[in-house]
């Protein structure tokens, strides 16, 4: 039952901070006392919750790319649900950046039939849509031309409020490639400066990833990047950090003294993050040649979900103090040499396979794909965190496509008990304690511990007590982009990848590049579509005498 109040509490990280903090303190002692009665029950006042955060200053938000898929399927839902949700300021205005040759009023239509074909609620108001689109504008323009950047200047100018032409928001839905001259051009016709204390208006740059494809690139965009503007006003996203149930993780760690008093290397044994994907490249064969999953994933998705696994609790909830503490941990990690990739890394590519009965193609037959290629699809490290938290305990990473199922989450195990009490009686297989954090799908948390089985034996089994979230706050997924752009409406970093962070990210991944060289793929590391990866990663837990726990279907 204590658990079950445990778990209701953790769900409830709010988009305001200082109201979370105070939802926690006014619900604990009717919680506690009422724990009995409570066990699935949606608290009233407390379910899932859009208050507390608000876009207050007026703004405009520029979207470079604004034909794009990144727009379409993502952006403009977020901003709709946002809208919806009484959460983007008033006034506001989105501009849409791109060479297609569209009008206000065409782009504005292709947006709703966007909305109506990807977005989590798709079905469209008219009267919402109305007010909503009516801030929408579409302005023609190459990226390269210094023209369009001046034109945009008088556009935004022309909406004659000077909050909407000066606040503005940056948002570079292009190919990275492009980063960098789009922000010289920006701070060119003045419409990015440097922001200094006393300013009356802002401007902040999003960055989409990839950023950078390693260390040295990624160095010099940021060098770009900072020469017009502030480290405080680029926003650097990683979609991951948008996702509810990674913020979570932080909530969770810190709001619960049971598992944060638990949580080191006297009690856990080791911690496994699982990122699985059940599509393969697809279309995208041409980016994944130069990519390969080490830079597409581990380098951002895993290596941030370590962080917040690993960190240590921060001073304060202020961005830098929680991105401090991120930033401590990847400097931690133990640098991978030649020696260490070869016994601590996998890689995998899969070959031809089925997928929930669908055949798949394998990776070297895919559009845009070198018939020869050694990029890998699959990645898994054991990695160590040298600081006194973490001395000794190893955390195991994969990732990879055209596995069986799509799921993130990570997997705490506990040491085992000391066995002298069962082992009289020959019942030495007791399962460790496990504590499971869904991020997705089928968001929840689970705690696996033994049972004893009713009868007159002594005999034990591993049941599992669970949290999910839907049951306990209603179905609600808000997309990490709704969140994302909030914050960066609201100036807060916190959910943004900070420039240190995304460098120590790539000295980390290019050790283990540098460690694999040319060597091609070896037998051990191709796995077909739909297994679990490649024998080799079994391997590598089976030499510490641990196995992979698979993600189950979501229910
Ligand atoms: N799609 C996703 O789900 C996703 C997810 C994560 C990250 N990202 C990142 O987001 C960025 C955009 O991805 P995307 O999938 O939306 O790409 P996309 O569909 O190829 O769109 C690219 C956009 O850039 C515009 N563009 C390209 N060159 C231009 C130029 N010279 N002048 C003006 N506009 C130009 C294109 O507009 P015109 O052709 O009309 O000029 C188009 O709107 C990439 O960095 C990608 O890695 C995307």
């Amino acid at each position: 039952m204590f658990l079950c109040v445990i778990f209701t509490q953790i769900g409830l990280f709010s988009r305001n901070k200082n109201l979370y903090w105070a939802q926690v303190l006014n619900c604990l002692l009717p919680t506690t006392y009422a724990s009995a009665q409570m066990e699935t029950a949606v608290i009233p006042g407390l379910s899932r919750s859009n208050e507390g955060r608000k876009a207050d200053e007026p703004c405009t938000i520029v979207i470079f790319g604004a034909s794009g898929d990144l727009t379409v399927r993502k952006l403009i839902p977020a901003l709709f649900h946002l809208y919806k949700d009484g959460q983007m300021p008033e006034p506001f205005r989105v501009v849409g950046f791109a060479r297609r040759d569209k009008t206000d009023a065409s782009w504005r239509e292709e947006m709703k039939a966007g909305i109506e074909r990807f977005s989590r609620s798709p079905e469209v108001d008219s009267a919402q849509w109305e007010a909503f689109s009516k801030n929408l504008f579409y302005h023609r323009g190459d990226l390269t031309d210094a023209e369009a950047y001046a034109s945009l200047r008088t556009r935004l100018a022309d909406f004659d409020n000077e909050q909407l032409a000066n606040n503005l928001i940056f948002y570079l839905a292009i190919s990275p490639s492009l980063f960098g001259d789009v922000v010289d051009h920006l701070h060119e016709v003045k419409l990015l400066h440097r922001w200094e204390e006393g300013d009356q208006f802002w401007q902040r740059v999003v960055v989409e990833k990839p950023f950078g494809h390693d260390l040295q690139s990624a160095r010099e965009l940021n060098a770009r990047l900072v020469k017009h503007a502030r480290e405080r006003q680029i926003l650097r996203i990683d979609h991951y950090l948008g996702k509810e149930t990674v913020q979570n993780i932080m909530m969770f760690r810190f709001s619960n003294a049971i598992f944060e008093q638990l949580w080191h290397r006297e009690a856990i044994e080791h911690v496994q993050i699982t990122v699985s994907e059940d599509i393969g490249v697809g279309s995208r064969g041409g980016y994944f040649e130069e990519a390969g999953t080490m830079r597409d994933m581990m380098q951002n998705h895993l290596l941030q979900i370590l962080s917040l696994v690993a960190m240590e609790p921060p001073p304060s909830l202020a961005a830098e103090d929680i991105r401090n503490e991120k930033v401590k941990v990847l400097k931690s990690i133990r640098p991978m040499t030649p020696e260490a990739v070869a016994q601590q890394v996998v890689r995998g590519q899969y070959f031809a396979g089925t997928v929930n009965g669908e055949n798949r193609t394998g990776y070297r037959q895919e559009e845009k794909v070198n018939p020869e290629s050694n990029v890998e699809t699959y990645a898994a490290l054991k990695l160590f965190i040298d600081n006194w938290r973490w001395s000794g305990v190893p955390f195991y990473l994969r990732t990879g496509k055209n596995l069986p199922l799509r799921a993130s989450e990570v997997r705490v195990q506990f040491r085992p008990t000391p066995s002298v009490l069962f082992a009289a009686q020959g019942n030495l297989d007791l399962d460790r304690n496990a504590l499971t954090l869904r991020l997705q799908p089928d968001e929840g948390i689970s705690l696996r511990f033994n049972g004893k089985v009713p009868g007159t034996t002594i005999a034990t089994r591993p049941v599992r007590m669970h949290f999910g979230y839907d049951a306990e706050f209603g179905a609600y997924t808000p997309e990490a982009y709704e969140r994302l752009l909030l914050e960066a409406m609201a100036g807060d970093a916190t959910l943004f990848i900070r420039r240190d962070e995304v460098e120590t990210a790539w000295q980390f991944i290019d050790a283990i590049r540098a460690g694999w060289g040319d060597e091609v793929l070896s037998n051990r590391e191709f796995y077909a579509a739909g297994t679990w990866g490649p024998e080799a990663a079994e391997d590598l837990l089976a030499q510490d005498g641990h196995v992979w726990h698979n993600p189950q279907p979501a229910k």
